[in-house]
Protein backbone atom coordinates (compact mmCIF):
# COMPACT_ATOMS: atom_id res chain seq x y z
CA UNK A 1 0.00 0.00 0.00
CA UNK A 2 1.54 3.51 -0.86
CA UNK A 3 2.23 5.66 1.93
CA UNK A 4 0.36 8.35 2.36
CA UNK A 5 1.19 11.94 1.31
CA UNK A 6 0.52 13.01 4.68
CA UNK A 7 2.74 10.49 6.19
CA UNK A 8 5.52 10.62 3.83
CA UNK A 9 5.22 14.84 4.94
CA UNK A 10 6.25 14.06 8.74
CA UNK A 11 8.25 11.03 8.49
CA UNK A 12 11.00 11.42 5.76
CA UNK A 13 12.81 8.33 6.70
CA UNK A 14 11.76 4.95 8.72
CA UNK A 15 14.23 4.58 10.23
CA UNK A 16 15.88 7.79 12.65
CA UNK A 17 19.39 8.69 13.11
CA UNK A 18 19.87 4.86 11.78
CA UNK A 19 18.31 3.47 15.03
CA UNK A 20 15.18 3.99 15.52
CA UNK A 21 12.53 2.24 13.62
CA UNK A 22 9.15 3.65 13.08
CA UNK A 23 6.62 0.37 12.76
CA UNK A 24 3.37 1.56 13.54
CA UNK A 25 1.91 5.01 14.17
CA UNK A 26 -0.49 5.00 17.46
CA UNK A 27 -1.57 8.74 17.13
CA UNK A 28 -1.67 11.91 15.56
CA UNK A 29 -1.65 15.27 17.78
CA UNK A 30 -1.69 19.18 17.43
CA UNK A 31 2.39 18.95 17.00
CA UNK A 32 3.39 15.71 15.71
CA UNK A 33 3.14 11.84 16.05
CA UNK A 34 3.28 9.26 18.28
CA UNK A 35 5.18 5.81 16.51
CA UNK A 36 5.75 2.63 18.04
CA UNK A 37 9.17 1.90 17.53
CA UNK A 38 12.04 -0.21 17.58
CA UNK A 39 15.23 0.79 19.26
CA UNK A 40 17.83 -1.15 17.08
CA UNK A 41 20.82 -0.65 19.46
CA UNK A 42 18.88 -1.82 22.68
CA UNK A 43 16.80 -3.91 20.67
CA UNK A 44 13.39 -2.92 22.83
CA UNK A 45 10.50 -1.07 21.77
CA UNK A 46 10.03 2.42 22.23
CA UNK A 47 7.58 5.35 21.81
CA UNK A 48 8.78 7.90 19.02
CA UNK A 49 6.61 11.71 19.32
CA UNK A 50 7.94 13.24 15.94
CA UNK A 51 7.94 17.30 15.88
CA UNK A 52 5.83 18.29 12.61
CA UNK A 53 8.47 19.51 10.01
CA UNK A 54 6.73 22.76 10.03
CA UNK A 55 6.68 23.74 13.46
CA UNK A 56 10.96 22.69 13.55
CA UNK A 57 11.23 26.37 12.94
CA UNK A 58 8.74 27.52 15.05
CA UNK A 59 10.45 29.03 18.59
CA UNK A 60 7.85 28.37 21.05
CA UNK A 61 6.83 25.11 19.78
CA UNK A 62 10.89 23.98 19.78
CA UNK A 63 10.85 25.00 22.67
CA UNK A 64 7.37 23.53 24.32
CA UNK A 65 8.76 20.12 22.39
CA UNK A 66 12.35 20.74 24.27
CA UNK A 67 10.51 21.49 27.35
CA UNK A 68 8.21 18.29 27.04
CA UNK A 69 11.79 16.45 27.06
CA UNK A 70 12.89 18.03 29.81
CA UNK A 71 10.38 18.29 32.39
CA UNK A 72 9.72 14.06 31.31
CA UNK A 73 13.52 13.84 31.85
CA UNK A 74 13.51 15.47 35.08
CA UNK A 75 10.96 12.84 36.35
CA UNK A 76 11.05 9.38 37.37
CA UNK A 77 8.61 7.70 38.76
CA UNK A 78 6.27 4.20 37.63
CA UNK A 79 3.11 6.44 37.04
CA UNK A 80 4.63 9.01 34.45
CA UNK A 81 5.66 7.59 31.28
CA UNK A 82 9.45 8.36 31.17
CA UNK A 83 11.30 9.80 28.16
CA UNK A 84 14.82 7.90 27.36
CA UNK A 85 16.34 10.73 24.27
CA UNK A 86 15.51 13.79 22.66
CA UNK A 87 16.78 14.70 19.28
CA UNK A 88 16.54 17.92 17.55
CA UNK A 89 17.07 17.74 13.61
CA UNK A 90 17.27 19.99 10.78
CA UNK A 91 14.27 21.51 9.09
CA UNK A 92 12.93 20.21 7.27
CA UNK A 93 13.59 16.77 8.95
CA UNK A 94 11.27 16.60 12.10
CA UNK A 95 12.44 16.86 15.68
CA UNK A 96 11.33 13.43 18.01
CA UNK A 97 11.23 12.40 21.86
CA UNK A 98 12.14 8.65 22.46
CA UNK A 99 10.13 7.32 25.51
CA UNK A 100 9.14 4.16 27.24
CA UNK A 101 6.73 2.48 25.26
CA UNK A 102 3.55 1.73 27.17
CA UNK A 103 1.82 -1.29 25.72
CA UNK A 104 -2.14 -0.52 26.16
CA UNK A 105 -4.14 2.34 24.90
CA UNK A 106 -5.57 5.91 26.62
CA UNK A 107 -7.65 6.34 29.16
CA UNK A 108 -9.58 8.27 26.22
CA UNK A 109 -9.72 5.18 24.49
CA UNK A 110 -10.48 3.01 27.59
CA UNK A 111 -13.77 5.35 28.28
CA UNK A 112 -14.51 5.25 24.73
CA UNK A 113 -16.36 1.67 26.01
CA UNK A 114 -18.04 3.33 28.39
CA UNK A 115 -17.78 4.66 32.24
CA UNK A 116 -15.82 2.16 34.80
CA UNK A 117 -16.88 0.96 37.92
CA UNK A 118 -15.80 2.89 41.19
CA UNK A 119 -12.89 0.51 41.69
CA UNK A 120 -11.67 0.57 38.65
CA UNK A 121 -12.14 4.43 38.76
CA UNK A 122 -10.55 5.04 42.08
CA UNK A 123 -7.37 2.46 40.72
CA UNK A 124 -6.56 5.01 38.27
CA UNK A 125 -7.09 8.24 40.00
CA UNK A 126 -4.93 6.79 42.74
CA UNK A 127 -1.92 6.30 40.31
CA UNK A 128 -2.02 9.16 37.84
CA UNK A 129 -2.45 11.10 41.62
CA UNK A 130 1.06 9.43 42.56
CA UNK A 131 2.45 9.88 39.24
CA UNK A 132 1.07 13.74 39.93
CA UNK A 133 2.99 13.23 43.64
CA UNK A 134 6.42 12.92 41.97
CA UNK A 135 6.05 15.95 39.22
CA UNK A 136 4.53 18.34 41.86
CA UNK A 137 7.20 17.52 44.31
CA UNK A 138 9.61 17.78 41.43
CA UNK A 139 8.43 21.28 40.75
CA UNK A 140 6.57 20.62 37.88
CA UNK A 141 2.79 21.37 37.39
CA UNK A 142 1.42 19.49 34.46
CA UNK A 143 -1.29 21.81 33.33
CA UNK A 144 -3.09 19.66 30.93
CA UNK A 145 -4.41 16.25 32.67
CA UNK A 146 -7.14 14.16 30.92
CA UNK A 147 -7.48 11.32 29.56
CA UNK A 148 -6.01 11.76 26.67
CA UNK A 149 -2.72 11.82 28.63
CA UNK A 150 -3.30 9.14 31.13
CA UNK A 151 -1.95 6.03 29.48
CA UNK A 152 -3.24 2.40 30.53
CA UNK A 153 -1.16 -0.33 30.29
CA UNK A 154 -2.21 -3.63 29.41
CA UNK A 155 -1.91 -4.94 33.31
CA UNK A 156 -3.49 -1.72 34.21
CA UNK A 157 -0.64 0.49 35.14
CA UNK A 158 -1.42 4.30 34.64
CA UNK A 159 1.25 6.58 33.54
CA UNK A 160 1.02 10.15 32.95
CA UNK A 161 2.41 11.34 29.73
CA UNK A 162 2.63 14.84 27.57
CA UNK A 163 4.18 17.42 29.60
CA UNK A 164 4.67 19.59 26.73
CA UNK A 165 2.58 22.38 28.07
CA UNK A 166 3.66 21.61 31.46
CA UNK A 167 5.11 24.65 33.98
CA UNK A 168 8.27 24.41 36.15
CA UNK A 169 8.00 26.49 39.08
CA UNK A 170 9.99 29.86 38.55
CA UNK A 171 10.60 29.08 35.03
CA UNK A 172 10.41 31.66 32.22
CA UNK A 173 6.74 31.18 30.69
CA UNK A 174 6.39 29.32 27.05
CA UNK A 175 3.07 31.35 26.57
CA UNK A 176 2.69 35.09 25.68
CA UNK A 177 1.67 37.01 28.95
CA UNK A 178 -2.10 36.45 30.06
CA UNK A 179 -2.37 33.13 27.95
CA UNK A 180 -3.74 30.04 29.36
CA UNK A 181 -3.16 26.32 28.13
CA UNK A 182 -4.71 23.30 28.80
CA UNK A 183 -8.09 22.10 27.77
CA UNK A 184 -11.24 23.70 28.28
CA UNK A 185 -13.34 21.04 29.81
CA UNK A 186 -10.56 19.90 32.52
CA UNK A 187 -9.93 23.61 33.45
CA UNK A 188 -9.78 24.59 36.95
CA UNK A 189 -11.93 27.88 38.07
CA UNK A 190 -9.05 29.61 38.71
CA UNK A 191 -7.36 29.13 35.57
CA UNK A 192 -10.78 30.03 33.98
CA UNK A 193 -10.42 33.11 35.23
CA UNK A 194 -6.75 34.27 34.88
CA UNK A 195 -5.55 32.67 37.64
CA UNK A 196 -1.19 31.03 37.40
CA UNK A 197 -1.40 26.94 37.17
CA UNK A 198 -0.86 24.92 40.16
CA UNK A 199 -0.40 21.72 41.84
CA UNK A 200 -4.24 22.30 42.47
CA UNK A 201 -5.29 23.17 39.03
CA UNK A 202 -3.97 19.38 37.95
CA UNK A 203 -5.85 18.08 41.03
CA UNK A 204 -9.06 19.65 40.00
CA UNK A 205 -8.60 17.87 36.41
CA UNK A 206 -8.21 15.00 38.13
CA UNK A 207 -11.08 15.36 39.65
CA UNK A 208 -12.95 16.02 36.61
CA UNK A 209 -11.13 12.95 35.24
CA UNK A 210 -13.27 11.06 37.79
CA UNK A 211 -16.59 12.55 37.54
CA UNK A 212 -15.79 11.18 33.71
CA UNK A 213 -14.59 7.81 34.81
CA UNK A 214 -17.61 7.34 36.44
CA UNK A 215 -20.16 9.23 34.20
CA UNK A 216 -18.62 8.49 30.55
CA UNK A 217 -18.41 12.23 30.20
CA UNK A 218 -17.13 15.38 31.76
CA UNK A 219 -19.43 17.96 33.35
CA UNK A 220 -19.51 20.71 31.55
CA UNK A 221 -18.88 20.41 27.72
CA UNK A 222 -19.85 22.28 24.59
CA UNK A 223 -18.48 26.01 23.51
CA UNK A 224 -14.80 26.59 24.95
CA UNK A 225 -15.86 29.80 26.93
CA UNK A 226 -19.40 28.53 28.23
CA UNK A 227 -17.39 25.51 29.18
CA UNK A 228 -15.02 27.97 31.25
CA UNK A 229 -18.08 30.15 32.46
CA UNK A 230 -19.53 26.63 33.62
CA UNK A 231 -16.24 25.90 35.66
CA UNK A 232 -16.61 29.21 37.29
CA UNK A 233 -20.13 29.51 38.30
CA UNK A 234 -22.34 26.04 38.16
CA UNK A 235 -22.22 23.29 40.41
CA UNK A 236 -21.01 20.29 39.17
CA UNK A 237 -23.95 17.67 37.96
CA UNK A 238 -24.15 14.73 39.98
CA UNK A 239 -23.13 11.79 40.11
CA UNK A 240 -24.93 8.62 39.43
CA UNK A 241 -26.50 7.37 42.68
CA UNK A 242 -24.63 4.30 42.68
CA UNK A 243 -21.65 5.99 43.07
CA UNK A 244 -20.38 5.26 46.68
CA UNK A 245 -20.45 8.05 49.21
CA UNK A 246 -16.66 8.24 50.03
CA UNK A 247 -15.73 8.69 45.89
CA UNK A 248 -18.40 11.00 45.59
CA UNK A 249 -16.78 13.07 48.53
CA UNK A 250 -13.28 12.96 47.52
CA UNK A 251 -14.83 14.19 44.06
CA UNK A 252 -16.33 16.26 45.45
CA UNK A 253 -13.16 17.95 47.65
CA UNK A 254 -10.94 17.77 44.03
CA UNK A 255 -13.49 19.75 42.15
CA UNK A 256 -14.22 22.61 44.93
CA UNK A 257 -14.39 25.91 43.15
CA UNK A 258 -11.78 27.09 45.85
CA UNK A 259 -7.93 25.63 45.03
CA UNK A 260 -7.54 25.78 48.83
CA UNK A 261 -10.15 23.75 49.28
CA UNK A 262 -9.18 21.40 47.75
CA UNK A 263 -6.90 18.23 49.42
CA UNK A 264 -3.70 19.36 50.02
CA UNK A 265 -1.70 17.06 47.98
CA UNK A 266 -1.33 14.91 45.07
CA UNK A 267 -0.28 12.33 47.54
CA UNK A 268 -3.22 12.48 49.82
CA UNK A 269 -5.46 12.04 46.97
CA UNK A 270 -3.15 8.87 46.25
CA UNK A 271 -4.05 7.82 49.43
CA UNK A 272 -7.68 8.37 49.97
CA UNK A 273 -8.81 6.50 45.89
CA UNK A 274 -6.66 4.01 47.22
CA UNK A 275 -8.29 3.25 50.48
CA UNK A 276 -11.49 3.81 48.00
CA UNK A 277 -10.36 1.32 45.41
CA UNK A 278 -10.60 -1.39 48.14
CA UNK A 279 -12.69 -0.32 50.19
CA UNK A 280 -16.17 -2.12 50.27
CA UNK A 281 -18.43 0.13 48.79
CA UNK A 282 -20.75 2.10 50.89
CA UNK A 283 -24.37 3.03 49.66
CA UNK A 284 -24.21 6.58 48.74
CA UNK A 285 -26.63 9.38 51.12
CA UNK A 286 -25.86 10.18 54.44
CA UNK A 287 -22.02 10.11 54.24
CA UNK A 288 -22.66 12.27 50.85
CA UNK A 289 -21.54 15.78 51.53
CA UNK A 290 -23.41 18.12 49.15
CA UNK A 291 -22.28 19.63 45.96
CA UNK A 292 -22.38 23.31 46.70
CA UNK A 293 -20.43 22.37 49.94
CA UNK A 294 -16.83 23.48 48.15
CA UNK A 295 -18.52 26.83 46.73
CA UNK A 296 -19.89 27.87 49.72
CA UNK A 297 -16.94 26.85 52.20
CA UNK A 298 -15.26 29.22 50.05
CA UNK A 299 -16.09 32.10 51.72
CA UNK A 300 -17.67 35.36 50.65
CA UNK A 301 -14.52 37.36 49.05
CA UNK A 302 -13.49 33.85 47.05
CA UNK A 303 -17.08 34.12 46.17
CA UNK A 304 -17.21 37.49 45.25
CA UNK A 305 -14.02 36.89 43.02
CA UNK A 306 -15.30 34.22 41.16
CA UNK A 307 -17.87 35.98 40.32
CA UNK A 308 -15.94 39.12 39.10
CA UNK A 309 -14.08 37.12 37.12
CA UNK A 310 -16.93 35.26 35.27
CA UNK A 311 -18.12 38.78 34.76
CA UNK A 312 -14.93 39.76 33.25
CA UNK A 313 -14.87 35.87 31.36
CA UNK A 314 -18.38 36.78 30.39
CA UNK A 315 -18.15 40.25 28.46
CA UNK A 316 -14.64 38.80 26.81
CA UNK A 317 -16.92 36.19 25.66
CA UNK A 318 -18.45 38.63 23.51
CA UNK A 319 -15.44 39.56 21.53
CA UNK A 320 -14.48 36.11 21.19
CA UNK A 321 -17.94 35.21 19.97
CA UNK A 322 -17.26 37.48 17.31
CA UNK A 323 -13.59 35.75 16.67
CA UNK A 324 -15.51 32.65 16.25
CA UNK A 325 -17.81 33.39 13.99
CA UNK A 326 -15.34 34.57 11.69
CA UNK A 327 -14.03 31.87 8.27
CA UNK A 328 -11.21 29.62 9.78
CA UNK A 329 -9.05 30.48 7.39
CA UNK A 330 -7.13 33.16 8.49
CA UNK A 331 -8.41 33.78 11.81
CA UNK A 332 -5.37 34.71 13.88
CA UNK A 333 -6.39 33.27 17.53
CA UNK A 334 -5.99 29.86 17.88
CA UNK A 335 -4.60 28.73 14.88
CA UNK A 336 -1.27 28.68 15.75
CA UNK A 337 0.09 25.09 14.76
CA UNK A 338 1.19 23.69 18.36
CA UNK A 339 -2.39 24.13 19.42
CA UNK A 340 -3.46 21.50 21.98
CA UNK A 341 -5.56 18.63 20.57
CA UNK A 342 -8.80 17.86 22.79
CA UNK A 343 -9.78 14.00 23.02
CA UNK A 344 -13.00 14.30 22.00
CA UNK A 345 -15.34 16.50 19.85
CA UNK A 346 -16.50 19.66 21.58
CA UNK A 347 -13.78 19.87 23.90
CA UNK A 348 -10.82 21.49 21.48
CA UNK A 349 -10.49 24.86 22.10
CA UNK A 350 -11.14 26.95 19.90
CA UNK A 351 -13.11 24.79 16.94
CA UNK A 352 -10.77 22.69 14.76
CA UNK A 353 -10.21 24.21 11.60
CA UNK A 354 -9.71 22.83 8.25
CA UNK A 355 -6.05 21.67 7.79
CA UNK A 356 -4.35 19.40 4.65
CA UNK A 357 -2.53 16.81 6.72
CA UNK A 358 -3.55 13.87 8.26
CA UNK A 359 -6.24 13.11 10.21
CA UNK A 360 -5.73 14.44 14.04
CA UNK A 361 -7.01 12.78 17.27
CA UNK A 362 -4.66 13.68 19.92
CA UNK A 363 -5.67 10.13 21.29
CA UNK A 364 -4.05 7.13 20.13
CA UNK A 365 -6.62 5.07 19.44
CA UNK A 366 -8.00 7.32 16.74
CA UNK A 367 -5.23 7.13 14.71
CA UNK A 368 -4.16 3.55 15.11
CA UNK A 369 -2.76 1.66 12.30
CA UNK A 370 -3.68 -1.74 14.23
CA UNK A 371 -4.08 -2.30 17.91
CA UNK A 372 -1.84 -1.33 20.58
CA UNK A 373 -0.85 -4.43 21.94
CA UNK A 374 -0.78 -6.31 19.06
CA UNK A 375 2.56 -8.12 18.81
CA UNK A 376 4.99 -7.52 15.57
CA UNK A 377 7.70 -9.71 14.23
CA UNK A 378 10.88 -8.81 13.98
CA UNK A 379 11.56 -7.02 10.76
CA UNK A 380 14.54 -5.84 8.65
CA UNK A 381 15.76 -2.18 9.86
CA UNK A 382 17.36 -0.54 7.04
CA UNK A 383 13.93 0.12 4.93
CA UNK A 384 14.72 3.66 3.17
CA UNK A 385 11.00 4.91 3.49
CA UNK A 386 8.38 4.46 5.97
CA UNK A 387 5.83 2.06 6.54
CA UNK A 388 2.83 2.07 4.73
CA UNK A 389 0.05 3.25 7.46
CA UNK A 390 -3.86 3.24 6.54
CA UNK A 391 -5.61 6.90 5.79
CA UNK A 392 -6.65 8.27 9.09
CA UNK A 393 -10.11 8.45 9.84
CA UNK A 394 -12.02 11.62 9.46
CA UNK A 395 -12.33 14.73 10.41
CA UNK A 396 -9.07 16.49 9.28
CA UNK A 397 -6.28 17.59 11.66
CA UNK A 398 -7.19 20.64 14.14
CA UNK A 399 -4.59 22.06 15.98
CA UNK A 400 -6.18 23.61 19.15
CA UNK A 401 -6.63 24.68 21.71
CA UNK A 402 -4.44 27.58 22.08
CA UNK A 403 -6.21 29.75 25.25
CA UNK A 404 -6.22 32.97 25.65
CA UNK A 405 -9.55 34.81 27.14
CA UNK A 406 -8.70 38.00 25.91
CA UNK A 407 -7.92 36.70 22.38
CA UNK A 408 -4.91 36.63 21.27
CA UNK A 409 -3.26 34.03 19.50
CA UNK A 410 -0.58 31.65 21.81
CA UNK A 411 1.60 28.83 21.27
CA UNK A 412 0.39 25.96 23.19
N1 LIG B 1 4.84 6.61 25.59
C1 LIG B 1 3.74 6.27 24.91
N2 LIG B 1 3.42 4.98 24.72
C2 LIG B 1 2.31 4.64 24.04
N3 LIG B 1 1.44 5.54 23.52
C3 LIG B 1 1.71 6.84 23.68
C4 LIG B 1 2.86 7.28 24.38
N4 LIG B 1 2.86 8.63 24.40
C5 LIG B 1 1.77 9.01 23.75
N5 LIG B 1 1.06 7.95 23.31
C6 LIG B 1 -0.19 7.98 22.56
O1 LIG B 1 -0.17 9.12 21.73
C7 LIG B 1 -1.25 9.98 22.08
C8 LIG B 1 -0.79 11.41 21.95
O2 LIG B 1 0.36 11.59 22.75
P1 LIG B 1 0.64 12.97 23.44
O3 LIG B 1 1.99 12.92 24.04
O4 LIG B 1 -0.50 13.29 24.35
O5 LIG B 1 0.67 13.92 22.18
P2 LIG B 1 0.00 15.34 21.90
O6 LIG B 1 1.02 16.32 22.37
O7 LIG B 1 -0.20 15.36 20.43
O8 LIG B 1 -1.27 15.40 22.71
C9 LIG B 1 -1.65 9.58 23.49
O9 LIG B 1 -3.01 9.86 23.77
C10 LIG B 1 -1.39 8.11 23.48
O10 LIG B 1 -2.47 7.43 22.92
MG1 LIG C 1 -1.74 14.86 24.64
Amino acid sequence: MAVPRQVRAVVPESVLKHRYRLDDRIAVGGMGEVWRSTDLALRREVAIKLLRPEYVQDEECLARFRAEGRHTASLSHPNIAQVYDYFEMVPPEPGFLVLELVDGQSLARVLDAGPLDSARAMGIIAQAAAGLQAAHAAGVVHRDIKPGNLLVSRDGQVKITDFGVAQVAGAARLTRTGALVGTPAYLAPERAAGGLATPAGDLYALGIVAHQCLTGRVPFDGEPLAVALAHLQQEMPPLPPSVPAGVAALIADLTAKDPSARPPSAQDVAVRAEQLRTAPSRPPGGGARPRWRCLSRAGAPVRAALVIAGLVVASLGLALATYGSAPAHGRSPGTHPASRQADRPGTAWPRPVASPGPSSTGDASKARSRPHGRRRSSRASSAPSPRPSPPLPAPAPTPSCIINLLGIRVCT
